[in-house]
């Protein structure tokens, strides 16, 4: 990893000056193919689905702030989690975080089960049963920490070492506290994950996904993955990204700081129940978010005890918007059942603890005051 430290990083790695023009901004390569300089040479570049000089320096960056070898750009979040269990063959064993993401357990069940590889879901917050469940023909832990919506995390360094020892990568997904605020490579992971989507791209304008590998390996098998599948980051989102990038540790201190601020405000809140920040030192990992992680970010879940009064809660909110994502300068409510996990049946969504008066806040860079008077005054229609 270079000596520079995070927030230098974040402007200048992969952002040098265009070596044609002097252009302090990377120049969007929008052409799909390259003129050959014979049969079989080039300049570098042949055919955009292959590689991409704008998506080559997005990748470039990604790598250097997650401190790994290699970094590969997908057309979006889940584009990536399929790029990296896209080799894993017949027999293989997955085993995947237990309350993660509604689209990647609707990715693993509906789709890549279909090619023979087992899945399972396990608590990867309880160290034992990560070590149970490994199995002769696991190939991969996937970890998300924190999860979404539920804010539980997985002790990242406790489950490399034990996947290490028998041989197992362990993948994580990083999109909740992106590159400014936790390293799964430093901790000992083989690859991480991120929907760029999210707080690295921060303007809730462009799609996108990626993984930082940490070998040589990692490379030759997504850049494959890229090549042959073709689920690739275009160059103008490889752009929005890049200059999302450069802003990511001042965007991060705002959404931390407010995000703390919204969190001990609900914690007061007679109407909220089960809050989950992991910053709260309520919050029954807070050690262990203090341990890895640099920060507690602007994600969170709580309770409204039905439907019906997450439903009022959302239709008051005037500044923070009914939407679903998160991690853009903009807060976001939205309500988990008919949103993240729509995907889940009832009982699947009830075994994870994903309630119906569920509500998850992606806490943006506005006013923390404004964001407190909407949320309480929402909070009076409960
Ligand atoms: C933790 C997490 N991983 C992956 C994804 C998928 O990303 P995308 O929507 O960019 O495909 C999401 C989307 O919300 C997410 O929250």
């Amino acid at each position: 990893m270079s000596n520079q430290k995070f927030s230098t990083l974040a402007v200048h790695a992969g952002q040098e000056p265009d070596p044609l023009t002097g252009a302090v901004n990377v120049p969007v390569y929008l052409s799909s193919t390259f003129e050959l300089t014979g049969i079989g040479t080039d300049k570098g570049w042949d055919y955009s689905r292959a590689g991409n000089p704008t998506r080559a320096r997005l990748e470039a960056a990604l790598a250097a702030l997650e401190g790994g070898t290699t970094g590969h750009a997908f057309a979006s979040g889940m584009a990536a989690i399929y790029a990296l269990v896209a080799t894993l063959h017949a027999g293989d064993h997955l085993i995947c975080s237990h309350n993660v993401y509604g689209g990647t357990s609707r990715l693993f069940n509906l789709i890549v089960r279909h090619d023979g590889i087992e899945i399972q879901y396990v608590d990867t917050g309880n160290l034992e049963a990560v070590s149970a469940a490994i199995r002769p023909n696991t190939k991969l832990v996937h970890v998300e920490t924190p999860t979404n919506p539920l804010m539980s995390l997985t002790d990242i360094a406790a489950v490399c070492e034990i996947a290490h020892a028998k041989g197992v990568e362990v993948s994580v997904d990083n999109t909740f506290m992106s590159p400014a605020l936790q390293n799964p490579l430093a901790l000992g992971a083989d690859v991480v994950m991120h929907s760029t989507t999210k707080f690295l791209n921060g303007h809730s304008d462009g799609l996108g996904g990626a993984l930082i590998g940490s070998k040589p390996e990692h490379k030759e098998r997504f850049l494959l993955v890229q090549k042959a599948a073709g689920g690739i980051m275009s160059p103008f989102e490889s752009f929005l990204v890049l200059r999302g990038i450069k802003t990511l540790p001042l965007r991060m201190k705002q959404h931390e700081e407010n995000g703390r601020a919204v969190a001990e405000f609900l914690a007061t809140q007679p109407k909220v129940a089960r809050l989950a920040y992991p910053g709260l030192k309520s919050h029954p990992q807070h050690a262990l978010a203090v341990k890895q992680q640099r920060g507690f970010g602007s994600m969170m879940s709580f309770d409204l005890g039905s439907r019906e009064a997450a439903g009022r809660f959302l239709g008051a909110l005037k500044v923070v918007l009914n939407a679903e994502s998160l991690g853009g300068v903009e807060s976001l409510a939205s309500h988990s059942a008919t949103t993240t996990h729509a995907a889940l049946s009832d009982a699947e969504r009830a075994a994870v603890g994903i309630t119906d008066g569920l509500v998850r806040l992606s806490i943006g860079i506005e006013d923390k005051e404004d964001l407190i008077a909407d949320l309480e005054k929402a909070l009076r229609v409960v």
